[in-house]
Parts: C-alpha cells; sequence; structure tokens
C-alpha cells in the first residue's frame, strides 16, 4: 500500500494498546493490583513531569538515563522540566511533600503509568513505556526486602510465568561503596585500553556502569574485576545474609549475581532483577532495590526505602507467550432479531443482560439470521441469542451453543435465569 506522507503517524518509540490486547492488560494489572493490596499497599499517583532536578539529583547526573535519555524542555517561566523516566524519586518526593514522612511507621506505595526514555527502539524497548512499581518506606529491616520478593514470585506464579530467574545482589552503601569503586577504578585503569568506548569513558565518570556493559569482547575483562560483595561492610553483609537466608526459608530461588549494580544511582544494599528468557536481549522483566540514601539525595531527611517496578510491556509479552491468561474479547451472548416486534423484544433482553455484567452485542439493523449467525461466529461470541416474530408470538428466545453447535428453547421469563447457570458451568470468557 502507498505510504501517504501527509498522514500523521505515532511517535517513534511509542505505540497505542489496541483491543484485544488491551484486554489482557487490564486483566495482568487487576491481578497485580490485587497482590499490592493483600500485601498491604495502596495506590500513589504523581505527575507526569517533574522537575528536572528530581531526576538529576536522585538517578544521577552521569547515569545513561539522565545524561542522554530524558524528555527535559523549558517551561514558559523558564524552569526546566522532565517527563518522568521512572516514578521512585517521585514517590519519595511526595512522601517528603505531603508530611507523610513524619507520621512514621512503614508507608507502603503502588503506581502504574507511563514512563519515558529516549533510548533506541527495538523489541520489549520504547520511549514510552509502562511500568508498575511499587515502594516501601520507613524501614531497612531486611524481611522488608524478602516480602516484596516474596510477593513478585507470587506475582510470576499467579500468571504462570516460568523461565524466570531472580538475580541478587548488594551494592553496598555510603560506607563500604567508595572503597570498592577505588578498587574498580585502579584495577579498570589498567585493562581500559582494551575496553569499548563507553568502558573507557565510564572508567573516569562512573566505573560501576562498566558492570552494565554488554560487548562480547569486554566480558571476560569485565569477569576478571573486583566483585563488590568482597567489600561490603559488617553492616552490609549482615543484612544481605538475612535477605538470602530468608529467601532460602521461603524456597525462592535466586542467583547472586555480583555484576548487577543497576543503571540508575540512587541503590544501596539490595538490587535485584527478574529476568525472563523468552524476551530476548530486553529481558529484564522488572528491577529494583533498596535506596536507603535517596531522600538525602533531594534535599530530604534520612529515610529508608526498598521498591520495584515491573516493565508492564515486556510483562505482557511474558505472559502472551505463556498463554495462561489467554481470553476471548468476543461478546458472551450475541442477540440476533428479526422483525419489528422481535427487536423490541431483543433489546430488552439485550438490556438485561448487559445490567447483569453479561458481555453483549447486538445489531442495530435488521439482518437476516444467516448473516447475523456469521457476525457472532466472527466475533468470538459464546452463544447466540435468537429471535423473531414467531418467538415473540411464543414467549420464547432460541439459544445456541456456538461452541457445540446446539440450539435449545429458552422461555422468556427463565432467560437471565437460564443464563447464569450456563454461564456459571462454562469455563471463563
Ligand atoms: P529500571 O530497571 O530502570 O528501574 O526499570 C524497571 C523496568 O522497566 C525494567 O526492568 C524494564 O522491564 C522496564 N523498562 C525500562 N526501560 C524500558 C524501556 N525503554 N522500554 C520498555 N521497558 C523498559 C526503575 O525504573 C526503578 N525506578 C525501579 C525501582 C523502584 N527501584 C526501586 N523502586
Amino acid at each position: 500500500m502507498a505510504r501517504n506522507a501527509d498522514r500523521i503517524r505515532a511517535v517513534k518509540g511509542t505505540r497505542d494498546i489496541l483491543p484485544p490486547e488491551s484486554r489482557l492488560w487490564l486483566k495482568v494489572e487487576e491481578i497485580c493490583r490485587d497482590i499490592l493490596d493483600a500485601y498491604g499497599f495502596q495506590e500513589i499517583r504523581t505527575p507526569i513531569f517533574e522537575e528536572t532536578e528530581l531526576f538529576a539529583r536522585s538517578v544521577g547526573t552521569n547515569t545513561d538515563i539522565v545524561s542522554k535519555e530524558m524528555y527535559s524542555f523549558e517551561d514558559r517561566d523558564g524552569r526546566s522540566l522532565t517527563l518522568r523516566p521512572e516514578a521512585t524519586a517521585s514517590v519519595m518526593r511526595a512522601y517528603l511533600d505531603s508530611g507523610a514522612v513524619n507520621q512514621g511507621g512503614v508507608k507502603k506505595y503502588y503506581y502504574s503509568g507511563p514512563m519515558f526514555r529516549r533510548e533506541r527502539p527495538q523489541k520489549g524497548r520504547f520511549r514510552q513505556f509502562y511500568q508498575i512499581g511499587a515502594e516501601v518506606l520507613g524501614s531497612d529491616h531486611p524481611t522488608v526486602d524478602v516480602e516484596v520478593l516474596e510477593m513478585l514470585d507470587l506475582l510470576l506464579e499467579r500468571l504462570s510465568l516460568t523461565d524466570c530467574v531472580l538475580l541478587l545482589n548488594s551494592v553496598g552503601c555510603s560506607t563500604c561503596r567508595p572503597a570498592y569503586v577505588e578498587a574498580l577504578q585502579s584495577s579498570l585503569e589498567s585493562v581500559a585500553s582494551k575496553m569499548c568506548a563507553d568502558c573507557r569513558r565510564r572508567t573516569s565518570t562512573n566505573p560501576l556502569r562498566v558492570l552494565d556493559c554488554k560487548v562480547p569482547a569486554d566480558q571476560p575483562i569485565i569477569e576478571g574485576l573486583p566483585k563488590i560483595l568482597d567489600y561490603l561492610c559488617s553492616e552490609c553483609s549482615g543484612h544481605f545474609r538475612a535477605v538470602t537466608s530468608g529467601l532460602d526459608r521461603r524456597k525462592i530461588r535466586y542467583t547472586i549475581t555480583p555484576r548487577l549494580v543497576r543503571g540508575l544511582d540512587y541503590y544501596t544494599r539490595t538490587t535485584f532483577e527478574i529476568t525472563h528468557s523468552g524476551l530476548g536481549s530486553q529481558n529484564a522483566l522488572l528491577g529494583g532495590g533498596r535506596y536507603d540514601g535517596l531522600s538525602e539525595l533531594i534535599g530530604g531527611p534520612p529515610v529508608k526505602g526498598l521498591g520495584f517496578a515491573i516493565g508492564e510491556d515486556r510483562f505482557l509479552m511474558a505472559v502472551e507467550r505463556s498463554g495462561a491468561l489467554a481470553s476471548s474479547a468476543g461478546p458472551e451472548v450475541f442477540v440476533a432479531w428479526m422483525g419489528e416486534e422481535a427487536r423490541e423484544a431483543a433489546l430488552g433482553a439485550a438490556r438485561q443482560l448487559r445490567r447483569e455484567g453479561i458481555r453483549t452485542e447486538i445489531v442495530f439493523d435488521p439482518v437476516n439470521f444467516k448473516k447475523s449467525l456469521a457476525l457472532a461466529n466472527k466475533m468470538g461470541a459464546r452463544w447466540t441469542l435468537i429471535v423473531g416474530d414467531d418467538e415473540v408470538k411464543r414467549g420464547l428466545f432460541q439459544i445456541k451453543d456456538m461452541q457445540t453447535g446446539q440450539q435449545e428453547e429458552l422461555p422468556a421469563g427463565r432467560l437471565m435465569e437460564e443464563m447464569r447457570a450456563r454461564r456459571n458451568k462454562s469455563a471463563p470468557v
């Protein structure tokens, strides 16, 4: 087909989520919300844009996100604003702004919505993508880390997502990390000349980021670099041991991955990612960790925190592959009618069914039954309710089971009762 140069299309790296896919998104979100609710998380909604400084100070000016991926713009009053590339910093800001920080105790928030990063688009990577995330603020107890990972384990189980691996690490704290970064930097100085241009640059700007490098030739060199777990202070190594033994007791499997330092600077201690082997190179389904120093980075008092964000786009790809939530988006009942009197009976039946929450479609203009049945089939209807003038006279409907082809008569007065019974017997649609 000729491409009309004048027609405006979606911006590169963005996309529309249309039915029936949008239905699956809703289902996955519902399952996530139910589990988050069971674990005591409550929803928080923060603005889509924030002061640029919020992300610069929390995510870190030398990270890829801040240095080259943010959608920042100058507002009319000259202030620099940014479309949020992530939401943890916003949640912490809201916690401080609202005064919730002064209430003491632990607060558990969750959020969902679009994030924006100007990355190179590819499978599983978009410039507008969606996250469902959660944050626990006000405690550094290792049980928080374990409970959050336990909740994620349950979520994967509910969605039948196998082929997932939990990668776990500790990145230490402001006491022990500087010594590690120094050791890393001095090791890098002797090997950087053999590495890619990004690694050479990062050796001086942000040596921890070298550990994220995916260039195949650099991998053996990176494997030989010092490991952060050997540099943890006694508090951090005690915390990490408590987290791993909590996971062991719950029989949650994990792989300790010393290279997992994550792409955001605010992390302290526990960091984690869950990868899925069916997703190709963008295989991180979700990522998170502890950020006990984040509040201070944005001018707040010390606040302990831990959280994660699921990349919903990738999550949906994995759910689709698993097939566990495959669902028909078609109507449960298609109402076919012919004749003026039948039309009124059909509209009445459709109204009743819809009030009951039964997904119902009805044709607006008269068409013959053959055409109606063909349409019902095309739409994937579970049943077709048929009413002509003869049925109106006899006070009944015909109901056709579109899976078995069986057709039966239904007294009009028993329509809802019969439909409820059929629906209960049939597999969820
Ligand atoms: P993140 O690792 O940058 O962490 O993002 C979390 C997840 O979002 C990733 O694992 C991935 O699934 C998804 N994601 C990231 N970028 C893209 C993209 N361009 N296209 C599609 N999906 C993407 C954070 O954002 C932290 N705020 C997580 C967190 C919460 N840490 C503590 N609390």
